[in-house]
Order: C-alpha cells, then sequence, then structure tokens
C-alpha cells in the first residue's frame, strides 16, 4: 500500500511551468519600470519580530486581530510571517540609517507574503506583492510619482477594467477631529451597525466605510465625509496631488468613502480594482504613511508607497505579460533629467508634465523630489549620469547635452522630441 500523498497547505500554491514564465516575465517589466524611476531594490526577511506589525500596521487592523501566522522561537520571542512589506521596509530604513542617504530613499520589492485569510480565487495564505516605498519626502510630486508607475506598470501588464480610487485621510491631527465626529454619527445610529463595526467605534471607527452590513452602510451614507474636513494644509496637499496626476494624464475618480485595511496611512491614499476580477477586485494599493518610521523608533519622516497582488495581476491581464524576456534587461542608465530653474508651483507642475512625458515615450527619467535648489539638482542629474538635462523656466526651457556639453533653448513640449531626436544622432 502506497503512503498517503501530502498536498500543498489550503490556499497556497506551487509556481510551475507557463504560470512560473509569466511572473518571470512580469518580474523583469516591474524592474525596467521601476528602476528606470530611481527605484532600487530591497528584499527583507520573511519573518519579523511579531511587534512590527502590532505597532506598524495596527492593532485594530483585520491583518494583525485575525490574519497573522505568528510562532515562536526556541527562545521563546514571537515572530511573524510578514503579512505585508511596508512596516519591514520602515524598519530596514531606520536599522541601516538610511535617513542619511540622499531623500527621499525609493526602495521595491518584489516577494511573498502571508495572511490567514479565507482561501479563494484571488486571495490566498501566501501571495507575491510587487511593491514600492519612497521614504524621506512629503512632496506631492512623490505621491503623483509613485501612482503613476503603478499605472503604468499595470497598463504595460494589459490588466483590463482598471478603475483608480483617489482620496486623502490627512495627517493625524486633523483626522482626529474628524474621528470624533464621526463617532458621535456611529454611536447615534448604534442600532443599525453591524456588531463588528460597533465594537470598533473606540478604535478605528473609518473601518464601517468598507463594510458590506446593509445597515451600516445606510449609516455610513449619511455619514461626515473626511475629505469635506482637511485642515487647509492637508487639502492643499490633496490639491497638488491631483493637478500633478491630471498632466502625467493618470485617469481617477475622488472617493471621499475610501478607506484601506492598513492603519499607517495619511493624507493620500488610493487603490485600482479591475473589473476583470471577481469579489477580489483590488489589484494594488497604497498611499502615505507619515508617522510610520518615527513610531518604528525612527525620527519624524514621511513616507509613500504601493503594494499589488502578482497574482491578481496575472488573473486581470489577458494575454501578458507572457512571451517576454526571461531575463531582467539592466536598469536604464538616466536619459532625461528634468530640473527647475525655480522652486515655483507652476514650474514644478510643467516639469512634472515632462516627466511623464518622457517616461511614457520610454525614456528614463528623474527629477528631485525632495526638495534641492538648482545646484543640488545639477549636482544629482551629475550623480545619475544623466545623458541630458531640461532645466524647466519661465520662458522656456533649456536643454543640455551632458556628453556633447551643448544647450539649446526649447519649448518644454519639443524637449522629449529633441532627446529622442538626439539619441538617434549618436
Ligand atoms: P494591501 O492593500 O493590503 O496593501 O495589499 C496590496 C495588494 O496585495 C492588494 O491590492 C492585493 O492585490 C494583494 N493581496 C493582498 N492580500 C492578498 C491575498 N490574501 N491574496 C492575494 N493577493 C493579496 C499593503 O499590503 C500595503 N503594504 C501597501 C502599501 C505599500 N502601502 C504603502 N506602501
Amino acid at each position: 500500500m502506497s503512503a498517503a500523498k501530502i498536498k500543498a497547505p489550503r490556499g497556497t500554491f506551487d509556481v510551475l511551468g507557463e504560470d512560473a514564465a509569466r511572473r518571470t516575465a512580469l518580474e523583469a517589466r516591474a524592474r525596467s519600470v521601476l528602476e528606470g524611476a530611481g527605484y532600487e531594490r530591497i528584499e527583507t526577511p520573511a519573518f519579523e519580530a511579531t511587534e512590527l506589525f502590532a505597532r506598524g500596521v495596527g492593532e485594530s487592523t483585520d491583518i494583525v486581530r485575525k490574519e497573522m501566522f505568528t510562532l515562536e522561537d526556541q527562545g521563546g520571542r514571537s515572530l511573524t510571517l510578514r503579512p505585508e512589506g511596508t512596516a519591514p521596509v520602515c524598519r530596514a530604513y531606520v536599522e541601516h540609517g538610511m535617513h542619511k542617504r540622499r531623500q527621499p530613499v525609493k526602495l521595491w520589492y518584489l516577494s511573498s507574503f502571508f495572511r490567514h485569510e479565507r482561501a479563494q480565487a484571488g486571495r490566498y495564505r501566501q501571495f507575491w506583492q510587487v511593491g514600492a516605498e519612497a521614504i524621506g519626502s512629503e512632496d506631492p510630486a512623490v505621491d503623483a510619482e509613485s501612482i503613476s508607475l503603478l499605472a503604468a506598470l499595470l497598463a504595460e501588464m494589459g490588466v483590463r477594467g482598471l478603475r483608480l480610487r483617489l482620496s486623502s485621510l490627512g495627517s493625524h491631527e486633523s483626522r482626529r477631529e474628524y474621528r470624533e465626529r464621526l463617532q458621535a454619527h456611529l454611536r447615534a445610529n448604534e442600532q443599525s451597525l453591524s456588531e463588528d463595526v460597533r465594537s470598533r467605534i473606540e478604535l478605528n471607527p473609518l473601518r464601517a466605510f468598507d463594510s458590506d452590513h446593509p445597515g451600516t452602510q445606510s449609516v455610513m451614507r449619511s455619514a461626515p465625509r473626511l475629505l469635506e474636513h482637511l485642515s487647509a494644509q492637508d487639502a492643499e496637499h490633496f490639491a497638488h496631488v491631483r493637478e500633478l496626476l491630471d498632466v502625467a494624464g493618470v485617469v481617477y475618480e475622488v472617493d471621499a468613502t475610501l478607506v484601506r485595511g492598513l492603519d499607517y496611512y495619511t493624507r493620500t491614499v488610493f487603490e485600482f480594482t479591475s473589473d476583470a476580477l471577481g469579489a477580489q477586485s483590488g489589484v494594488g494599493g497604497g498611499g502615505r504613511y507619515d508617522g510610520l518610521v518615527e513610531q518604528l523608533g525612527g525620527p519624524p519622516t514621511p513616507g509613500m508607497g504601493w503594494a499589488a497582488g502578482i497574482e491578481r495581476i496575472m488573473l486581470a491581464a489577458e494575454n501578458g505579460p507572457t512571451g517576454g524576456s526571461t531575463h531582467s534587461p539592466p536598469p536604464a542608465p538616466v536619459e532625461l533629467f528634468v530640473a527647475l530653474e525655480s522652486p515655483r508651483e507652476d514650474l514644478r507642475t510643467a516639469a512634472f508634465g515632462l516627466l511623464s512625458e518622457a517616461r511614457s515615450a520610454g525614456l528614463s527619467a528623474q527629477m528631485d523630489l525632495g526638495g534641492r535648489s538648482l545646484k543640488g539638482q545639477l549636482g544629482l542629474a551629475d550623480t545619475l549620469g544623466a545623458r541630458y538635462v531640461a532645466i524647466v523656466a519661465d520662458a522656456h526651457t533649456t536643454l543640455k547635452d551632458m556628453q556633447a556639453g551643448r544647450q539649446e533653448p526649447l519649448a518644454t513640449n519639443a524637449v522629449v522630441h529633441a532627446v529622442l531626436r538626439g539619441q538617434h544622432a549618436l
């Protein structure tokens, strides 16, 4: 008699054959999109001290309350298989003193994560995410760049029926006052709420927006909206993010009811869904987490990022990514660096538009996201080895060919064409 067969645990799967080839192709594309924008690869351990997620992701979240795979090591220390990547990356940022590096520090990962969820199509207990984190700058251009990169990656992967929802949760301070208003509304309607929402009125009232309980949904329709109670500074930050996304041609809907399942978010939050997926329609999402690094023992440091599920991308992508190269191309050198002559808002918007246009045309392009002076920006372009530098100014843009040592004044919308022509001429 043969021994009983052993199967992979529920909610897990083997990666092999065609599936493995598609993943390799996806990884190559992610690498070229993200490294082309100045992100460096990071990989953190598969397990961490449990406290990292309890503190980082939040005690009131479903993830920490019921979805973590936690074990004790032989020394009695509590360890947890990572359910997400942002807290570990921030832990690494603090542990390696990355605040001393050029800010923002831009890092990407493609790793497996673990959540004890009810397994179904598109929802697994071990799954993969590609993620990108930009830590150390609160510039709205960081938010817009980060979201644009995920939009570009999903489009490149052929993900169908994409929708992008965008909102702002404000800073912790502006949220405090709003929480009290929302709690009052929930308490006044307590009898119509689900058990779960009622139990979280104190801890996490915002999650009530996420409920699929009909009574709760009807209470939430008349609930005060956080977007209408942002501080002037937070509202201005959000307006800039939207303006830059418009300039980059990223289509989105502002959705004041958007909440995310992790507690660290501040200001910008967003989520991409695909109507090609069933109930698990979230392909990727993220936002700002301006207090997280400090909460993990580092200096006060803003951060912004996202993660997207590899399995969900593959389910929602028509054919791709198949047949692509199975090895990653070397990261592209910076072909165009976009600088601004002075730190004016309108110049920054124009510069961001040029950056987006250059990337759409397939150029590897970067701009400063750390608020540097013109001299500092040119120093950065030099460090990055940029082939061309465009300095966006009032009257025109100056395009410098760093190799030939030439420069010419151009209309901003003629720069990409000139760089492409210049490259062909080489
Ligand atoms: P999240 O929304 O929890 O965010 O997960 C991001 C993506 O991972 C989801 O949109 C989904 O595609 C995929 N995903 C999540 N859980 C599962 C599962 N059980 N099975 C399959 N796919 C899943 C985060 O994890 C944040 N760390 C994102 C972030 C980065 N925010 C800022 N930086």
